[in-house]
């Protein structure tokens, strides 16, 4: 089995909300229509206030963009401000989006809610799932004993997921004994996770999920061989996992995803960006990287070349995000310029592309003025050669108006 991904470790928790907003919003940029389940509880509101900031600055493109609910308390609808339905409806509010999927939790028949919630994970997967972690390691409110293939259903909360629960209902008493679900099936077939942790009281589950042995009493540990799984978290939720030199790099490298419309296979790795990959990894081993962004955007609905570059990504050391927005290496360069600034504390910037890639420094020279250093290291293969190194030369001319757009 493949080593459970590594997390990427940041200083603050607000850390966490900005830059699961930027990948949120980077997702929205990249797909059309885009279906995405996204959390509640705490550790998400710094997501949704960033996400209503970049709204209001009118950078959020959300009118395509469908939420479904991951979760809900039974007895609770709507209407009832403690539901998460009206959590929701009050942190998406004004996003824009197209619509967001309620679970009715004062359904007659909660079971027969739960079939018709499922039905629309059926018709197509999601495309990505942004969730938080529970203090005895659930995900939405799938508790220990939860099977790897389970759907949506009802179930009962655990012990400790109630007394979390119990100050925002007033006393133990009160809070629901039962609730709806989305299995761990529907986020396992999900395009795409994204997990955040944040506080010194997930730092238990968190290592039970990246150091236990994966299995039902660590729900959280069954998506750890999840292709496409990043891990976001804060110091504190950290503190239990042994320390790594790579969380106080200020080096991120950005590996550029190669296709060739026509000629690169769906759903498999091109052969640059599988070279590039080996590159990044070589360089990762090398000396730590905080992170690696992967980059790479898809026309045609199928994985990215980003998501099947990050399917191969395997550097024990080093988290992979990616970036699925930019359409060519001048929007590739200023898509990941915001997600870089939201891990913070980057200094330095290892660019891994084509020795043939002529334009990738013009394309990424911008990033100077905000005050990063940029090299550039070129994968093995192919190094200068002559197909490409044409190609190049023929986009020379359209660099700059492709360099200005991105940027604008
Ligand atoms: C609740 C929710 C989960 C959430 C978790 C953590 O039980 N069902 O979806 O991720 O608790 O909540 P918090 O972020 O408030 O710690």
């Amino acid at each position: 089995m493949a080593p459970a991904p590594c997390p990427l470790v940041l200083e603050e928790p607000a850390r966490v909300g900005l830059l699961a907003a930027e990948l949120v919003a980077n997702r929205m940029r990249a797909a059309r229509p885009l279906r995405l389940l996204l959390p509640t509880g705490r550790t998400p509101e710094g997501m949704y206030a960033a996400l209503r900031e970049r709204r209001r600055e009118g950078k959020l493109p959300a009118q395509d963009t469908e939420v479904f609910q991951l979760d809900e308390y039974a007895g609770l609808g709507a209407g009832d401000e403690r539901s998460y339905a009206a959590y929701l409806r009050r942190e998406l509010g004004g996003l824009g989006l197209r619509a967001i999927h309620e679970l009715d939790g004062t359904a007659a028949d909660l079971d027969a809610e739960a079939r018709r919630h499922q039905r629309v994970f059926d018709e197509a997967p999601i495309d990505l799932a942004v969730l938080g972690l529970g203090r005895d390691g659930h995900v939405a409110f799938d508790e220990p004993g939860s099977p790897a293939d389970s759907g949506m259903r009802c179930v009962t909360l655990a012990a400790a997921t109630r007394e979390d629960a119990a100050a925002g209902f007033g006393g133990l008493a009160d809070v629901p004994e039962q609730a709806l679900t989305v299995g761990l099936r529907t986020l396992r077939e999900a395009r795409a996770l994204i997990l955040l942790v944040t506080g010194e009281t997930k730092a238990p589950a968190l290592r039970a999920m990246l150091q236990g042995p994966a299995g039902p009493a660590s729900p959280a540990s069954l998506l750890c061989d999840h292709p496409r799984l990043s891990i976001i978290c804060d110091r504190a939720a950290a503190s239990l996992l042994p320390p790594s030199p790579a969380w106080s790099s200020d080096r991120a490298l950005v590996v550029l995803g190669h296709r060739e419309p026509g000629r690169s296979h769906e759903h498999r790795v091109s052969a640059e960006s599988h070279a590039r990959l080996l590159q990044a990894g070589r360089l990762a081993e090398r000396r730590p990287a905080r992170l690696a962004v992967l980059t790479g955007w898809t026309s045609t609905g199928g994985l990215s070349e980003a998501e099947q570059m990050l399917t191969w990504w395997n550097e024990p050391d080093t988290p992979a995000l990616l970036e699925v927005a930019g359409r060519d290496t001048a929007e590739n360069a200023s898509r990941t310029l915001p997600l870089l600034e939201a891990v913070g504390d980057i200094r330095s910037v290892t660019v891994v592309t084509s020795g043939w890639h002529l334009r990738a420094p013009y394309f990424f020279a911008p990033y100077r003025r905000h005050g990063l250093r940029v090299s550039f290291r070129p994968a093995l293969r192919h190094a200068l050669a002559p197909r490409y190194v044409a190609q190049e030369l023929r986009a020379l001319r359209a660099a700059p108006g492709q360099r200005r757009a991105a940027w604008a």
